[in-house]
């Protein structure tokens, strides 16, 4: 069978926007950039997303469209050797851990969905009595097993219809939908008495926290901007292997990483005012990110409609939510009907069956969920991201230097160059750094130390890729 190709211009960049668009943006973003200085240290993760995220986006996207294939097949066929097919396993790998974790999380956020219509109609959700207390009984047990088969379900249910009628058209509709709702909780969130207050936590300008820790912000930062752009799963590369025509990969990347990072900004706009306004004091929630909803949850239940905004909120969560967890299991499935000719069908039944077991398993164990959300997840994207750039900086050279440039406006050219050569060297060295601070070994080894280590690590890489059979 033929592959698939997107349907219409948009409807790649759309997908894309909805697969990074997800519960980084709403779950995650707000929260690390409060906790990590405001918007001084939103300026960091900007240069982060602009140095590193975007360049690296660029690279997924020149080797999917180069070899209009899924990650594994695409890194096989394009350097002619299996060991760069087995580094491109890395990506079926992530794609399935990231989807055991998310899918929980997910179907965490169904559930306070479908409890808040339910207290639309019906009685006050429970969750509003006592929603510390709430979340902490239904986060992890046989309840949530079954939520998470739920939100796997939806996001099966989508991918099996296909690129064109399943992705493409599902973020086509989930998308706008998700930014509009959020946009009308932004203002309705700027009416609330004390909003200001979340504006001022949120857009403080804390430089002096950023400067004193800047080598340790550098690897959240970097964290943040590779999972919030989906960025070393390989998600990407399967996204541009669907590519047909010529357009502009540097312009699509820019706008790519300008609308996720809008999205981030117009989530901490709901997010804080909100929770200022009804006085929950954000750096009193214990645990981060989790709580958040907590306390969301908790201030909904002090304002009258509380149920119907909830409604609203969790229903954009859970459709950014599924828009990203849809472009996770097309990794496998693509790999699977790619190199084994196995009907899509099939391939993602039986990818679903996978990630029912494994999701189960982190539903089930608070600490495993912690491990695979947190460091896993991390050392993954990184070292894929890592893989990917040395690829195309090594391997692909000049060839991604011309896939780079068809179909890209004359500025995008000029900065082609410059794109390869960070690619190649100075990108997998700070990419290294990253890891090892993922991996905990800046406390241990100190800022120089660690940059040491780096070196290391990326000329080991760089030595394996000169004889890349001897990698594996
Ligand atoms: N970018 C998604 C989010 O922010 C998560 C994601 C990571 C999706 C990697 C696909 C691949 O929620």
């Amino acid at each position: 069978m033929a592959r698939e190709t997107w349907a219409t211009r948009v409807g790649f960049i759309l997908a894309a926007v909805g697969s990074a668009v997800g519960l980084g943006n709403i779950w995650r973003f707000p929260w690390v950039t409060a906790e990590n200085g405001g918007s001084a240290f939103l300026l960091v993760y900007l240069v982060v997303v602009v140095a590193v995220g975007v360049p690296g986006l660029l690279g997924e996207f020149v080797i999917g469209r180069r070899a209009g294939r899924n990650p594994v097949g695409a890194l096989r066929s394009l350097s002619g050797s299996r060991a760069w097919g087995v580094v491109g396993a890395l990506s079926v790998v992530t794609g399935l851990a990231l989807l055991s974790f998310y899918s929980v999380v997910g179907g965490w956020i169904l559930r306070y969905f479908v409890d808040s219509v339910a207290g639309v109609v019906g009685s006050q959700p429970a969750y509003f009595a006592d929603p510390g207390a709430h979340f902490g009984a239904i986060a992890f047990g046989p309840e949530a097993v079954g939520y998470h088969l739920a939100f796997l379900l939806l996001t099966a249910i989508i991918v099996l219809a296909g690129v064109r009628r399943g992705i493409e058209v599902g973020t086509m509709v989930m998308m706008p939908a998700v930014v509009l709702l959020l946009a009308a909780l932004a203002v309705w969130a700027s009416t609330r008495p004390g909003a200001g207050g979340g504006y001022a936590f949120l857009l403080r300008f804390d430089l002096d926290t950023v400067v004193r820790n800047l080598p340790s912000v550098l690897g959240p930062a970097a964290g943040q901007a590779l999972f919030t752009l989906s960025v070393g799963a390989g998600t990407m590369i399967t996204y541009a292997s669907y590519l047909g025509e010529d357009r502009s990969l540097p312009f699509d990347a820019t706008v790519i990483a300008t609308l996720n990072t809008g999205v981030g900004v117009l989530a901490g706009l709901v997010v804080f005012p909100l929770l200022f306004s009804l006085g929950v004091d954000p750096g009193g929630i214990e645990a981060g990110e989790g709580a958040l909803f907590v306390g969301l949850a908790g201030a909904f239940a002090q304002i009258p409609g509380g149920t119907l905004v909830a409604a609203g909120l969790f229903a954009v969560v859970t459709l950014a939510a599924l828009s990203s967890s849809i472009s996770m299991l097309e990794i496998p499935v693509s790999f699977v009907v790619d190199e084994f000719d196995v009907p899509r069908r099939r391939a993602v039944a039986g990818i679903f069956a996978l990630v029912a077991v494994s999701g189960t398993v982190t539903a089930l164990r608070p600490s495993i969920f912690g491990f695979v959300a947190g460091t896993l997840v991390d050392v993954l994207l990184t070292t894929g991201l890592i893989a990917f750039l040395l690829f195309v900086g090594w391997v692909l050279g000049r060839e991604a230097l011309a896939e780079y440039e068809s179909g890209a406006g004359a500025l995008a050219r000029r900065v082609g160059p410059a794109w390869l050569l960070a690619a190649g060297g100075a990108l997998p060295l700070f990419l290294s750094f990253s890891l090892l601070t993922s991996l905990g070994l800046q406390a241990q080894l100190g800022f120089w130390g660690t940059v040491a280590a780096a070196v290391a690590v990326a000329a080991a890489a760089f030595a394996g890729l000169r004889r890349p059979e001897s990698m594996v």
